[in-house]
């Protein structure tokens, strides 16, 4: 009998975990423990064996018992579950709503470039671009900065090595690769490709060796302007940048010129302007450009008559205006790329 039941173990053990439908399954299951099973046959038998052998073989048989069931419960799971399956479909629900795209937003700086860029070409000016890469010639002389000018300074400017071989910027024998220090050198560029009447900005990326603080950065941006026609004179300077401030920062918005120095515009001006509509920053001059009108010497630099043509040139930091703009006390925050200072601007 002993032998009886664990062939019958055996058995159930190796047939069942095969069992792949719910049919089969019963069917397997009455030839074990159904009124005609196996497992049943060997049950009846006990009334058969002597009384001194019940206990032994009563024990046999509930061991007996609980393997088949445990075998034959596994079995059963497997086929629940593969039913459950084949009920729900692929694993995903088609019906439920697609989730949100991330979506990406301009840097703040691109925004105020992009504002900026909008307000002039409106008023008639174009975008005009230069190499970053520059060379002395149209970054400091051909701008009649002179020689022993303090911007020249290795101190102060980013030179780079003559190895760079870059066509495109072309440098002579006797001067060096530097990255650009301001935007004016897209002056230099421009009016050597164009005639004018020439009216461009001129938005773009520039380098000094400054030690980063709340207020300078070694990298930042600049937007030039420059105006080249005939009698072009200070009050359309004037009321050019009067029109930018007022857009730019309420209608409120008063500017004044402060006369200054550059060597590549005479007369020369710092702009400042104060906006009663600015919070903490309400009713202040804030100094924000510098601009004139563009001097003869870079006129001749570039092969157009000064008695002929006159011009204005104005050049701002765009990080400063972005700044004042967006209430940003640091300018470091802007070159972080945190994701939660960059999001306030989405
Ligand atoms: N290039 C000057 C600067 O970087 C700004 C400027 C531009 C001044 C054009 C006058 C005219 O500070």
């Amino acid at each position: 009998m002993k032998e009886a039941l664990e062939k019958i173990i055996a058995e159930v053990r190796e047939h069942a975990p095969g069992l792949d439908n719910r049919a089969a399954f019963e069917a397997y299951k009455a030839t074990i423990q159904g009124p005609h099973g196996s497992l049943t046959a060997v049950m009846k038998s006990m009334g058969k064996v002597p009384k001194e052998d019940k206990p032994a073989m009563g024990k046999l048989i509930n061991e007996a018992k609980g393997a088949v069931t445990e075998a034959l419960s596994a079995a059963l799971a497997g086929i629940e579950a593969a039913e459950l399956t084949a009920k729900l479909g692929p694993a995903i629900d088609p019906t439920l709503p697609a989730s949100e795209p991330v979506r990406g937003s301009l840097h703040p700086i691109a925004q105020v470039r992009e504002e900026m860029v909008a307000l002039f070409q409106r008023i008639g000016f174009s975008v005009a671009e230069a190499t970053e890469v520059e060379t002395e010639h149209y970054c400091f002389d051909a701008l009649n900065i002179p020689q022993d000018h303090p911007a020249r300074d290795m101190q102060d400017s980013y030179y780079l090595p003559d190895e760079l071989h870059m066509e495109n910027v072309g440098k002579h024998a006797d001067e060096k690769y530097l990255l650009r220090t301001h935007t004016s050198t897209v002056q230099i560029r421009t009016m050597l490709e164009r005639k004018p009447p020439i009216r461009i900005i001129a938005p773009g990326r520039c380098f000094r060796r400054d030690t980063p603080d709340a207020t300078h950065s070694a990298n930042f941006h600049q937007i030039e302007g420059l105006y080249v026609d005939r009698e072009v004179t200070l009050t359309d300077l004037k009321a050019t940048l009067d029109h930018f401030v007022k857009t730019i920062f309420g209608a409120k918005a008063r500017t004044r010129l402060r006369p200054s120095f550059f060597p590549f515009t005479e007369p020369s001006f710092e702009m400042d302007f104060y906006s009663p509509d600015l919070g903490k920053l309400s009713n202040k001059w804030l100094e924000i450009m510098g601009c004139g009108m563009v001097d003869p010497e870079v006129f001749k630099s570039v092969g157009i008559d000064p008695e002929v043509y006159t011009g204005f040139a104005f050049g701002m930091g765009i990080e400063r205006i972005a700044m004042i703009l967006q209430g940003v006390d640091d300018i470091r925050y802007y070159y972080q790329n945190d994701l939660r200072f960059l999001k306030q601007f989405a």
